[in-house]
């Protein structure tokens, strides 16, 4: 079908007047892409500073992708837990080779629903310790975990929280990045969980420091917490290594991943070290479509994309260079108060300025990106990206500046 105006505006009208209307969504409607590239019905081509937020990280149109689909089409799409597949237990043996201290995974079906398997497996483990007791939860400001009951109300933000109270009962919210002392008065002995971002990503790219998260590690020990981190949005290298937490040097008892495992198909991983995997038995959760056989071959290939020591070289350097790049922007504009990021993951904070008109002026350049939070840009390009792209990239960030803020 010939791209035409017309085009985006029938598919437009069609979603606005059919889907609920959930989303903020640009007047843009994406029928293509290749590369860092997308393509809109219009005919108008965008460099893609979000991925899908977060999702796509090789890109569109990878040749080794399309042909794991089309290798994976042939065969069987669904069998259901009740039997084992070949794909499901090489995916879970690739996550666990690519995580040093964790011994099992569950597979389920998107970030929302391993945050929520990671919920009930600690919770598990604190009903085997007493029945009733270590119930309380604790999350951490700015954080984002979902919009599902239990994720939401891991979930910081008041907006997306106040219209479905009353959420989960016992859920406290520590401060990101608090010393150990607010840490030793809030993590009393009734908490049984504690779930972090090592990069917090929806609530503006904060990084927990490695103290934080050490000081977090030594208390869930001392109280038998089970520390949950949540690199749905910051895992399988967008920091530049394999996962973001392994920089910090601490590691966690349960690890929630999703986003770009699949390559753009939804799929969520769980990951447990021995002492949880021991507490969870047989009945305690389950998914019909988990470990589906189709998006674990597709994710195995992304597994083995991300892991090569190339890759993840390949995102360190490009990952430095925009962010050289970007804090050059923030010498420019005197708007831009803090520039903070690692690997392909980068905050450019205007305190007290709506970014909106930013990102919108950005997508008139023919760039396309998201806000996280208010008064920050999120910058989250697939991870193929290329030193010109990113270059490419700045370029149309600064012009987008420029209309806006000159
Ligand atoms: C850190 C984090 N946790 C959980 C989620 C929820 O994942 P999903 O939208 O796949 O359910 C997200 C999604 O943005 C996220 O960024």
């Amino acid at each position: 079908m010939t791209d035409h105006p017309d085009r985006q505006a029938a598919i437009i009208a069609q979603s606005d007047h059919y889907l609920l209307p959930l989303y903020k969504r640009n007047q843009i409607a994406l029928v293509g892409g290749q590369g860092v590239w997308v393509e809109a019905a219009d005919g108008r081509r965008y460099l893609d500073g979000l991925s899908g937020i977060a999702v796509n990280a090789l890109g569109y149109g990878d040749p080794a992708l399309v042909a794991a689909i089309q290798q994976a089409a042939t065969g069987l799409l669904h069998t259901s837990n009740l039997y084992y597949t070949a794909p499901a237990a090489e995916l879970a043996e690739r996550l666990v080779q690519q995580t040093p201290w964790a011994s099992n995974v569950f597979l389920c079906n998107s970030g929302t629903e391993a945050v929520e398997a990671a919920l009930k497996f600690a919770r598990r483990r604190s009903h085997n310790r007493a029945p009733g007791d270590h119930t309380g939860i604790v999350a951490c400001t700015h954080s984002f975990h979902g919009r599902t009951f239990g994720a939401l109300s891991m979930t910081a933000r008041e907006a997306y929280r106040t219209p479905f109270m009353p959420l989960l009962p016992g859920v406290e919210f520590l401060e990101f990045n608090a010393d150990s002392a607010q840490i030793e008065q809030l993590l009393n002995e009734q908490v049984g969980a504690v779930i972090v971002e090592p990069i917090q990503g929806e609530g503006g790219i904060h990084m927990a420091t490695p103290a934080f998260l050490q000081a977090l590690r030594a208390r869930c020990d001392e109280i038998g917490a089970t520390l949950i981190f949540d690199e749905i949005q910051c895992g399988l290298g967008r920091s530049g290594d394999m996962w973001a937490h392994t920089a910090t040097g601490v590691t966690p008892d349960v690890l929630v991943v999703a986003k770009p495992l699949g390559g753009g198909l939804p799929i969520g991983a769980v990951l447990v070290n021995a002492t949880v995997a021991q507490e969870i038995h047989y009945g305690d959760h389950g998914s019909t479509f988990g470990g589906n056989p189709l998006i674990c071959s597709v994710a195995n290939t992304v597994m083995e994309r991300i892991a090569a020591p190339a890759f993840l070289s390949h995102v360190r350097s490009v990952g430095t260079a925009l962010g050289t790049a970007l804090r050059d922007l923030g010498e420019r504009y005197e708007q831009i108060s803090d520039v903070r990021g690692r690997g392909l993951m980068w905050g450019v904070e205007c305190a007290n300025h709506d970014v909106s008109p930013i990102i919108a002026a950005a997508s008139d350049a023919g760039l396309l990106l998201a806000s996280a939070g208010p008064d920050v840009i999120r910058i989250i390009p697939p991870l193929v990206i290329s030193a010109a792209e990113v270059d490419e990239l700045v370029q149309r960030l600064d012009s987008a500046l420029h209309s806006v803020y000159s």
